[in-house]
């Protein structure tokens, strides 16, 4: 008797890093659609677990809390364990190397990348990141991309560059390399 595909699919999870303004929510919301896979978001089970919003968390608790905060979230996920899930996280997740086991523990790490002035203009739309509130946000954005690449690098499984793809094209390219890196994995696309 020949297996049912689809219900194999969901024992992948999909991990998204990669810098803000990289994609990472709009690419998990097209790939959770097409799998019909849950989407989590790290950002917003640190709101959910801190009671208030990240800006406010930075301001009164400082970016160590907000670490913390994140390290947990990814701790409680691995722990549950997840299936079937796309799982995007905040950008500098990477930044503390026992997230990073916790990533490749979770499932298939994929990196967006996109040039640096294309992540400042995604930025620049809204003012909700406060790594970015500084007097030179363009340098500070630098600075801190400089600093983080080899880790986004070295944490990751496989690369997407959204600066020349569209988000949906990019879906598509990490669902055709999960698919071939992953023979008995069939999503039933
Ligand atoms: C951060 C990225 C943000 C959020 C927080 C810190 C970072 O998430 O976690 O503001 O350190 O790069 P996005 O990458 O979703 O913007």
């Amino acid at each position: 008797m020949t297996a049912p595909s689809h219900p194999a699919a969901p024992a992948l999870n999909f991990v998204l890093i990669g810098f803000m303004g990289s994609g990472k929510s709009s690419i998990g919301r097209i790939l959770a659609t097409k799998l019909g896979f849950h989407l989590v978001d790290t950002d917003a089970m640190v709101v959910e677990a801190a009671g208030m919003q990240i800006t406010d968390l930075f301001a009164w608790k400082g970016e160590d809390v907000f670490r913390d905060y994140e390290s947990y979230a990814l701790q409680c996920l691995a722990d549950r364990p997840v299936r079937g899930t796309v799982i995007s996280t905040g950008g500098g997740i990477v930044i503390r190397p026992q997230n990073v086991a916790l990533l490749h523990r979770l499932g298939f790490v994929v990196l967006l990348t996109a040039r640096e002035e294309v992540l400042f203009e995604r930025v620049s739309r809204n003012k909700t990141r406060p790594l970015l509130h500084t007097p030179n946000p363009r340098e500070t954005l630098s600075q801190l991309l400089t600093g983080r690449a080899p880790l986004y690098e070295a944490a990751a499984d496989f690369t997407v560059d959204t600066s020349v793809h569209s988000h949906t094209q990019a879906a598509d390219a990490i669902l055709a390399e999960a698919c071939r890196r992953f023979p008995s994995w069939n999503p039933g696309l």
